[in-house]
C-alpha cells in the first residue's frame, strides 16, 4: 500500500463492566480488543460484523468521541490519539461522520441552508454568505436536491432525503476520510440502494477515503475496495472484496456469507 491515510495499530477499547463496575482486565468489556488496519487515500474499507462486535466503538475512537485504552492511530502521519483538542482542530475537518440516523444527527432547528453552511463557516471554507450559498447549492445538487430546499427543516424530509442531507453535510468540507456508521441501515430497503449508489458516486468523484461500517455484508459488497470482518472485538479476516466473497478463509466470514439472502442485483458489485 502507498503511504496510508489512516493507520490503526493494536487498538483496544475496554469499558468497565456496568454490573460490577470493575475495570480489571478480567472483568472489563473488551469492546475493541486489538484491532489493526490501514486505509489508503481514496480507498473504501468496510468494517463488518454482527451487532455488538465493536464497530461503532472503532469509529468513535477515530472521531475522538471515545478514548482508546491502548494502541496507536495515525492520520495523515499525525499521531491522533495523543493530540490535544487544540492540536487536533486542523485535522477535524478532514475526518467527517455519516450516522445511521440522520434525524438524530441533524439539528431540528436549523434550516437545510444553515445545516450545510455551519461546517463551511466553522472551517473557514467560505469568505461570505454569497460564497457559502453557492457552495451549499452546489452540494445539494450533487446529492440530488435543489435550491428549493434551502429554507426547509429536517422534519420536512423523508429518511432517504435526510440521509442525502447528512451526506452533503459530511462532504461539503471536502474531508480526506469519511466514517459512515450503518448509513443505510435505518432506511427502507427500496431506498438503501439509491443512497448507497449516491455515496459510492460521490466518493469516487471526490476521491475521499471511507471507513464504511455495517452489520450487513450484502450492503458493503457494492461500495468496498477491501473488507475487514470483525468478531468479538477483533478483526478475524481482512481481504480484497472479491477474495473475501469468493474464498472466505475464516469460519466466521463463511457464516456471515451464508447468512445473507441472495444479493439483490441492484446491490451487486
Ligand atoms: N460506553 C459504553 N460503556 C460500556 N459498554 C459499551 C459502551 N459502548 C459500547 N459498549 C459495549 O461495547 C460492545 C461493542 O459495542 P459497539 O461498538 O456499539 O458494537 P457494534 O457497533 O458493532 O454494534 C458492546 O458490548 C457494547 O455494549
Ligand atoms: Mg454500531
Amino acid at each position: 500500500m502507498s503511504e496510508p491515510l489512516l493507520d490503526v495499530q493494536g487498538l483496544k477499547v475496554y469499558f468497565s463492566n456496568p454490573a460490577t463496575r470493575l475495570f480489571s482486565a478480567h472483568d472489563a468489556i473488551k469492546a475493541v480488543d486489538g484491532v489493526s488496519f490501514q486505509i489508503a487515500p481514496g480507498e473504501v474499507l468496510s468494517l463488518v460484523g454482527e451487532s455488538g462486535c465493536g464497530k461503532t466503538t472503532v469509529g468513535r475512537v477515530l472521531t475522538r468521541l471515545e478514548k482508546a485504552t491502548a494502541g496507536r492511530v495515525s492520520f495523515s502521519g499525525h499521531d491522533m490519539l495523543d493530540m490535544s483538542q487544540h492540536e487536533f482542530r486542523p485535522l477535524r475537518r478532514h475526518i467527517q461522520m455519516i450516522f445511521q440516523d440522520p434525524f438524530a444527527s441533524l439539528n431540528p432547528r436549523l434550516t437545510i441552508e444553515q445545516t450545510l453552511q455551519e461546517p463551511l463557516m466553522i472551517h473557514k471554507l467560505a469568505h461570505n454568505r454569497a460564497e457559502a450559498r453557492r457552495l451549499v447549492v452546489d452540494m445539494l445538487e450533487k446529492v440530488g436536491m435543489g435550491a428549493d430546499v434551502l429554507g426547509r427543516f429536517p422534519h420536512e424530509f423523508s429518511g432517504g432525503q435526510r440521509q442525502r442531507i447528512g451526506i452533503a453535510r459530511a462532504m461539503i468540507v471536502k474531508p480526506q476520510l469519511i466514517i459512515a456508521d450503518e448509513p443505510v441501515s435505518a432506511l427502507d430497503v427500496s431506498i438503501q440502494a439509491q443512497v448507497l449508489n449516491l455515496l459510492k458516486r460521490l466518493q469516487a468523484e471526490s476521491g475521499v477515503a471511507m471507513l464504511f461500517i455495517s452489520h450487513d455484508l450484502a450492503v458493503v459488497r457494492h461500495i468496498s475496495n477491501r473488507i475487514a470482518v470483525m468478531h468479538e472485538g477483533r478483526i478475524v479476516e481482512l481481504a480484497q472484496k472479491t477474495r473475501l466473497f469468493e474464498q472466505p478463509e475464516h469460519d466466521y466470514t463463511q457464516r456471515l456469507l451464508k447468512a445473507i439472502p441472495r444479493i439483490p442485483t441492484s446491490l451487486g458489485a
